[in-house]
């Protein structure tokens, strides 16, 4: 059987800093309020003229650093975007020429929050029928672009900056199990005001949110795809290693440990200095504590996601 492994990962936090005590002088509200109800302390945004291609360009370059892949290596692009650069060519196919890595598949995933969940799930099909046998995994956003600033129940919550895997076929387990799901009928918790085809009234397109009811929902919805996760795999509740989860609320993030039967100590945390950076936290995380010592090779990981659509998914994997 062919698995697909992690072989490296890279990411990448623009420079700018935006603190809750910023936000105070924006908006109604106290940095009090916002650790209390979200565990957010800092954000990271990208400068002007910073694009998601930017920010997932740096991080592709330090996953394939640690995977010690060449440009030539890789036979598959797949970036989770929901802000890429352009309407079209995808992110991925700017990033595929920013790294010249020459011909092969490049496209984007969109499926907000669950993005790099999604990406992750096909590339790995990819690899497992000999679709391709190097993916360049990457989630990566520029969410400060579609944030009203105006309004203090979004934008206190949304960061950028981009996490990147590189997935190698291997003998050896790899990801074990998927699970993706959406449920469209939600669309209007979370939702932008206009797009393309259905343009805005004011120009650019801000996030909308009902934050009580996508709480609400995300913590019952992620609660029932550890469950999913764990029947599939014939695991107990504390039988994984570590927990990294899509990072929007650390509320969420407890409500959902708390099923998987894990100690904090076991689940991966960076919502406190990098907010919810949609498809890139799931990445950035699993960087993080990669490179920190914390995830070793060996152990078995969760990553779970929830977003607008709604969106949510899985996937239980051997580091
Ligand atoms: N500062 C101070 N007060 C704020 C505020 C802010 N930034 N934003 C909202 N409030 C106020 C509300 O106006 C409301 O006041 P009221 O009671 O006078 O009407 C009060 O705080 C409570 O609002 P509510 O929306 O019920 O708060 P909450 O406890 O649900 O927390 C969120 C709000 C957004 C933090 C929370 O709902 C959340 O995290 N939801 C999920 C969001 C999410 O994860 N989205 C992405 C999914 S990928």
């Amino acid at each position: 059987m062919t698995y697909s492994r992690i072989a490296g990962t890279g990411s990448h936090l623009p420079e700018k800093v935006l603190t809750n005590h910023d936000l105070e002088r924006m908006v109604d509200t106290s940095d009090q309020w916002i650790v209390e109800r979200t565990g957010i302390r800092r954000r990271h945004l990208a400068a002007a003229g910073q694009t998601t291609c930017d920010l997932a360009e740096q991080a592709a370059r330090r996953a394939m650093e640690a995977a010690a892949v060449r440009p030539a290596d890789i036979d598959l692009v797949i970036v989770a975007t929901t802000t890429p650069d352009r309407v079209f060519p995808s992110t991925a196919c700017l990033l595929q020429a920013r790294l010249e890595l020459g011909d092969c598949p490049a496209f984007d995933v969109q499926a907000v929050c669950t993005g790099f969940v999604y990406a992750l799930d096909v590339a790995n099909r990819f690899i497992q029928t000999g679709g391709a046998r190097c993916a360049l995994v990457v989630g990566a956003e520029t969410m400060s672009r579609i944030v009203d600033w105006s309004d203090r129940s979004t934008c206190i919550l949304f960061g950028d900056g981009a996490g990147a895997v590189i997935l190698r076929a291997s003998d050896e387990p790899g990801i074990v199990s998927t699970h993706l799901h959406a449920d469209g009928r939600y669309q209007h918790l979370l939702t932008t005001d206009g797009g393309v085809s259905d343009p805005p009234p004011g120009g650019n397109p801000h996030i909308r949110m009902s934050g009580n009811e996508v709480f609400r929902v995300a913590v019952n919805t992620l609660g029932a795809i550890v469950d999913e996760t764990l029947a599939a795999n014939g695991l107990e509740q504390g039988s994984v290693d570590w927990l990294v989860p899509h990072q929007a609320n650390i509320r969420i993030i407890r409500a959902t440990a708390r099923k998987l039967g894990l100690p904090m100590e076991r689940v991966i945390v960076t919502i406190e200095e990098q907010g919810n950076t949609s498809a890139a936290s799931i990445p950035l995380a699993l960087d993080t504590a990669v490179r920190d010592g914390r995830i070793r090779r060996g152990e078995t990981l969760l990553l779970e996601a929830f977003g607008g659509g709604f969106t949510w998914g899985s996937a239980l994997l051997v580091y």
